[in-house]
């Protein structure tokens, strides 16, 4: 059996020995609570009968290290260099997450000298002669307000002894990685290339995704931006629809290999009646597939809505040649066009009136700036990231679970991927919502 209990042990370059410079807020008597008892652990289970099952004493029960500020630090702040970089696809908050690592390294530990690499890790690798910029407080005035991020990015990973290289060459001690599952790939690789060469050098991650599908943390930062930018196209493909006779509105929303936008966009609105996601597989043909069963509502109602998740129903297009991006992941068909060609065919084919207009907000929900609810959730992970880096944790993300804030291992936030669970609670309440049958067979 695994034990669970090794595999949420966060790692450390060393016992902490140095009096943290917070410890001013500590003295005001208000923040005491704050300051995390290193014993404390955030379980795994939440419920009795879950614990009851693993029949073991409570404190042996396997749990996240609590994250927050330490009394103690490992590094030094008026020596620490620290370097920060954005990897992956674009994701609303991103520069709210540089801003709050660079305030809150500069302004609560003192630390003077932040480096920002440009494009992800193209900009630790040499032969892509990318600057390094000098990030302050006042560089990151601001930066809040805009999409997108100030480093730039680019997908793939690079050469993880280059990389070393590099952060040992501007003696960097803390790197904060801001990034996806497969930047957070490219962080365990380079953290274990910092141990195998003995250097204590920090790697801890911010986890990043629209897309909700990283595991062990409740919610990734820029999804609620997200799902709410995609509403808008929601809203207006179901205003068009329904202003036109057997009106359709049909609109694709990202999410890759998870429908958690898709479910998320529908429920919001309300609007849908048909919501399709990778995880639900569904037939298109026949008397009990999904045209059939979109027919007949077109005729009795006299509309539509439907929303389809980027990765749905791609086992229909499996004939095309698919490849690769640079970070790995498979490119995907375009199922809402195929869609959108298959609704106009089969209605045509019954002599059915139908006015389609379809709508596929694509890159303008994640090039947007965070909402305020996401702001809040992308400065306070950045602040759990600093405390964390500071006590010299590694190879670690932060994330929120069973609402505290947690240090979960890079190793286990990339073991799987957080799908929607077609027999849980949120799918449940999409069925209910858009009254679709469980199944399109
Ligand atoms: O993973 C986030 C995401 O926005 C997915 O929803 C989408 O499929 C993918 O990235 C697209 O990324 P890009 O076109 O930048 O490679």
């Amino acid at each position: 059996m695994v034990d669970e209990r090794a595999q949420l042990e966060v790692k450390t370059l060393g016992e902490s020995r140095i009096d943290s410079p917070l410890a001013a807020l500590l003295r005001t008597g208000r923040t005491t609570q704050h300051y995390v008892d290193e014993s404390d652990r955030v379980l795994l289970d939440d419920t009795v009968s879950l614990v009851a099952a693993r029949g073991v004493p409570v404190e042996e029960l396997p749990g996240f290290e609590p994250g927050g500020p330490r009394r103690k630090i490992f590094f030094d702040p008026s020596k620490t260099r620290v370097g920060i970089v954005t990897c992956g696809g674009l994701c609303p908050g991103l520069n709210d997450v540089i801003r709050a690592l660079v305030l809150e390294l500069t302004n609560h530990y003192g630390v003077r000298r932040i480096f920002g690499f440009r494009n992800g890790y193209q900009g630790m690798t040499a032969r892509y002669g990318r600057s390094v910029v000098d990030l302050d407080a006042s560089l990151v005035a601001g930066i809040n307000e805009y999409g997108g991020t100030i480093l730039g990015t680019s997908r793939g990973n690079q050469d993880p002894d280059e990389i070393v290289d590099c952060l040992e060459q501007l003696s960097v001690n803390v790197l904060f990685v801001i990034g996806g599952d497969g930047s957070m790939r490219g962080a365990l690789k380079i953290a274990e290339v910092v141990a195998e060469r003995g250097r204590r050098i920090a790697v801890v991650g911010v986890p990043k995704t629209i897309d909700n599908d990283i595991p062990y943390i409740e919610r990734s930062f820029g999804f609620q931006t997200a799902f709410a930018k995609a509403t808008e196209a929601i809203r207006a493909a179901h205003v068009e629809a329904t202003a036109f006779p057997n009106g359709i509105g049909l609109v694709q929303l990202m999410g890759r290999h998870s429908g958690f936008i898709a479910c998320y966009a529908a429920l919001a609105n309300n609007d849908a009646d048909y919501v399709l996601i990778p995880e639900v597989p569904f037939s298109l043909d026949g008397p009990g597939g999904f045209l059939a069963h979109l027919r007949d509502r077109v005729v009795s109602r006299g509309h539509a809505m439907i929303v389809v998740a980027e990765g749905a129903g791609q086992e229909f297009l499996l004939d095309s040649a698919s490849s690769l991006d640079a970070s790995g992941n498979v490119r995907l068909q375009d199922f809402g066009r195929y869609l959108r060609h298959r609704i106009a065919e089969d209605f045509a084919a019954a002599g059915v009136e139908a006015n389609l207009k379809y709508i596929d907000p694509s890159y303008t929900i994640r090039s947007v700036p965070a909402n305020p609810y996401d702001s809040v959730y992308c400065i306070r992970l950045a602040h759990a990231a600093v405390h964390a880096a500071m006590a010299g944790r590694t190879e670690m993300v932060v994330g929120r679970w069973r609402g505290r804030f947690v240090h979960v291992p890079i190793a286990l936030a990339i073991s799987s991927r957080n799908l929607v669970d077609p027999d849980g609670d949120l799918w449940m309440s999409v069925l209910e919502a858009t009254g679709q049958p469980p199944v399109f067979a």
